[in-house]
């Protein structure tokens, strides 16, 4: 805010009959920025002025908020003992401290904390939610994580993450929603919206490209700049502009040849400049590398600055504001845009109690119901599933399913209300252990089946788990992978192929059910009669997936990304850096995909995966008729009509996709929109979906504009990105948009 506008809001103010004061005198009434009824930007920029240099100073540093084992760190006093970080805030001022923890599954513990641990509630995985194609349900998830979090004693939670699934074998692809841009962007943004109904700051990261864990701290990110705005940042921008997230995150990796967090084009001109973002950017945890080009680049907050190799923004960022190389008013704009933020969230005006009570129960009936709309059904040979409640004889075996289910490690693990329900597994130190929360299916199957026998193998003995198979009339076998941050997976289930192969050629009727952070191969697949792909289950994991196998709940999951048939047919056969000694800078090149991330680029490849983007089955049946598209308002509204053709109710998720005229695009398609509708058996319902008109435009970066060509484009409906029976053209004229989105009137407060 410019000198001129303080002064006039700082006469408006004092008209309005509030007392002022500098620095040395703010009591009572005397701070016009706890005023609510001023905006969340007039307010901060009244606080900043009333902030001495060293006030403004304590705002951008943050500290680490858990032991460091091996150094002499102190955590500072006013921090939550095993938290990710902590900014003091300024009393004098009425300003609260900027409390931080982990993620966007749940409120963590970080592993090296000697305290005990916070046990908290985890959400499925991202990619779990994703598949719900239900913001919705992101937004209830979001509040429940909120709610829990401000409880704990935290304001900001970081979390979520929003980068595009490009390599479905990174570690953190289970924090991440999908690999398309809309559908991230759209279940990004509504857990935005829920963790923030709570009054807490939501931090949207890893901005950006931080697609894959190896070598995540050195790999430069290398993709042309319309690429890029087409697909992951596009994810981001949507996202920011549907939840309003208070704080970014900037990602350890670089991008176009510069660290993320000092790179100009990521967070002046693209971020500040053209999507007008006025919250702030907080580093990732040692991800600073300067002082003067980060400031000027636009980082507003150094994160836990114990894990830079210097405190950039201590005594180095007052030298540089001592002679000039910061202006002032660049570390003014700093603090205003972290208290624009804290105000705008509410952070000032409903202050942290920590210690309230939480509802775990119904906190984990969330999770649950999270689970069971992200649960897909890839397979269902011969109706082997649901499960009838007549089966005598039902084999469980492998996956700890007797116990638990597992979960994702690294800072995100959140450590559940009961205890890890399988302990010495993975690691010891970060990111471990594996973690497996106590929601167990085997106790939930039994609960669903109670004329059932069970019989529980664990796997580890193959002819033990053939034996029990044999002797089965239905046979459950549950396969899990592990997956963490810093480190990227395999997409191959190991040893766990031959107790399903094994298992399998025992008992025909055999269904694996998947837990797993993303994408695996599944080379036993023509020999079983299903298969579930659950994810991360999250809390009430168990029990989602009883109830799914036995058809209390109906399956209705569709997939955020691609499962490949191979190795092959990704477009690295490797994740790039794999082997480097670590440390070795190397460039991840997407040049070749550019904006065909994901089904994008099997499409233009003429992959056949294992299962297409968008693909879920159901226990019922839906037919798509009537399709028809129009220009309505400048906006193009698509209308058609979803009947369940089945005998059971079930929620159809109905993908449209569109494609240019001539081929004009990165890929042949995009997801333009979705619906989902929940329909009794013979019911039928009339939807539509209005496309976004950037989906059907391309970015000009000469220009900085979005742009349509003229031409025919097709529409398809269907139920996955390679089944989409129904088309149908529609002629649509020029069209341009500068770069700069109109956002809702309170957009970023
Ligand atoms: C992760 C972030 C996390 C931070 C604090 C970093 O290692 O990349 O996602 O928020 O640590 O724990």
């Amino acid at each position: 805010m410019s000198k001129k506008m303080i002064t006039a809001l700082l006469a408006s103010v004092q008209l309005a009959g509030l007392a002022l004061a500098g620095p040395a005198h703010v009591a009572g009434a005397a701070r016009p920025w706890l005023n609510r009824r001023l905006s969340a930007g007039e307010r901060a920029a009244l606080a900043v002025r009333a902030m001495t240099q060293r006030e403004k100073l304590q705002l951008v540093f943050g500290y680490f908020g858990s032991v460091m084992s091996g150094t002499q760190y102190v955590v500072p006093r006013g921090a939550r003992m095993g938290s990710a970080g902590y900014v003091p805030g300024v009393p004098r001022l009425g300003i609260p401290a900027q409390w931080e923890s982990d993620a966007g599954l749940g409120v963590a513990t970080q592993r090296a904390s000697t305290d005990a641990y916070r046990e908290r509630t985890a959400l499925p995985s991202g990619l779990a939610t994703a598949a719900s194609w239900d913001p919705g349900l992101a937004e209830r998830g979001g509040a429940m994580i909120g709610a829990e979090a401000r409880a704990s004693g935290f304001n900001v939670l970081l979390g979520p993450g929003a980068d595009l699934v490009r390599e479905v074998r990174g570690g953190r692809d289970f924090e991440y929603a999908s690999e398309d841009p809309l559908l991230t962007g759209v279940m990004a943004g509504a857990e935005i919206r829920g963790i923030q109904s709570e009054h807490v700051i939501a931090v949207l990261k890893h901005f950006a490209f931080n697609d894959q864990e190896t070598g995540r701290t050195v790999y430069d990110a290398r993709i042309g700049r319309t690429a890029a705005r087409e697909s992951d940042l596009l994810g981001f921008e949507l996202a920011i502009e549907q939840g309003h997230p208070g704080a970014l995150m900037c990602a350890y990796n670089r991008t176009r040849g510069h660290y993320n967090c000092q790179n100009r084009w990521l967070l002046r001109t693209v971020l500040d400049g053209d999507w007008g973002y006025r919250g702030y950017v907080m580093s990732d945890w040692g991800a600073v590398h300067s002082t003067v080009r980060s400031a000027l680049a636009g980082l507003d907050q150094e994160s836990a600055t114990i894990f830079d190799p210097h405190p950039y923004y201590g005594a180095a960022l007052v030298r540089a504001l001592k002679d000039g190389r910061v202006p002032q008013r660049v570390l003014d704009e700093m603090a205003e845009r972290i208290l624009r933020s804290m105000f705008a969230v509410g952070l000032v005006d409903h202050p942290i109690k920590p210690g309230a009570h939480i509802d775990f129960a119904a906190d984990r009936a969330v999770a649950e119901a999270d689970e069971q709309q992200g649960i897909v059904l890839l397979k269902n040979a011969g109706e082997v599933l649901p499960l009838a409640r007549t089966v005598r004889r039902i084999a469980v075996i492998g996956g700890y399913a007797d116990r638990g289910v597992i979960d994702g490690g690294g800072s995100s693990t959140v450590f559940p209300v009961g205890g890890n329900a399988v302990r010495g597994l993975g690691p010891k130190d970060f990111p471990g252990p594996e973690v497996y929360l106590p929601s167990a299916p085997l106790g939930a199957m039994m609960g669903q089946a109670p004329q059932a026998r069970f019989r529980y193998a664990s796997g580890r003995n193959l002819a033990h788990a053939v034996r029990v198979a044999k002797w089965a009339d239905r046979v459950v076998v549950f396969v899990t992978q592990w997956a963490a941050e810093s480190r990227d997976v395999s997409l191959s289930l190991g040893a766990q192929n031959a107790l399903v192969s094994a298992v399998a050629q025992a008992n025909p009727h055999t269904v694996v059910v998947i837990e797993s952070g993303g994408p695996v191969l599944m080379p036993w697949l023509g020999q079983v009669a299903g298969v579930l792909e659950t994810w991360f289950p999250g809390s009430g994991g168990g029990t989602a997936i009883a109830r799914v196998l036995f058809g209390a709940v109906d399956p209705s999951g569709h997939l955020p990304v691609s499962f490949p048939a191979s190795p092959g047919q990704l477009p690295f056969r490797q994740v790039p850096g794999s082997g480097l000694p670590s440390g070795t800078p190397f460039t991840v090149d997407y040049s070749r995909e550019g904006a065909a991330a994901g089904y994008k680029w099997y499409q233009v490849r003429g992959f056949k995966p294992l299962f297409p983007f968008g693909f879920g089955l159901s226990y019922t049946r839906f037919a798509y008729r009537g399709l028809g598209a129009a220009l309505e308002h400048g906006r193009l509204v698509v209308h058609f009509t979803v009947r369940n053709v089945g005998r059971r109710t079930g929620a159809a998720v109905a993908q449209v996709y569109v494609g240019a005229p001539a081929g004009r695009w990165a890929a042949p398609r995009r997801l333009a929109g979705w619906r989902r509708v929940i329909l009794a058996p013979g019911a039928a319902r009339t939807v539509s979906v209005t496309v976004d008109p950037r989906l059907l435009a391309v970015f000009d970066t000469a220009h900085q504009r979005w742009v349509r060509t003229p031409g025919t484009y097709t529409l398809w409906l269907g139920d996955s990105s390679a089944h989409l029976p129904r088309s149908v053209h529609i002629r649509l004229p020029a069209w341009q948009h500068p770069a700069r989105w109109p956002v809702h009137a309170d957009a970023h407060h």
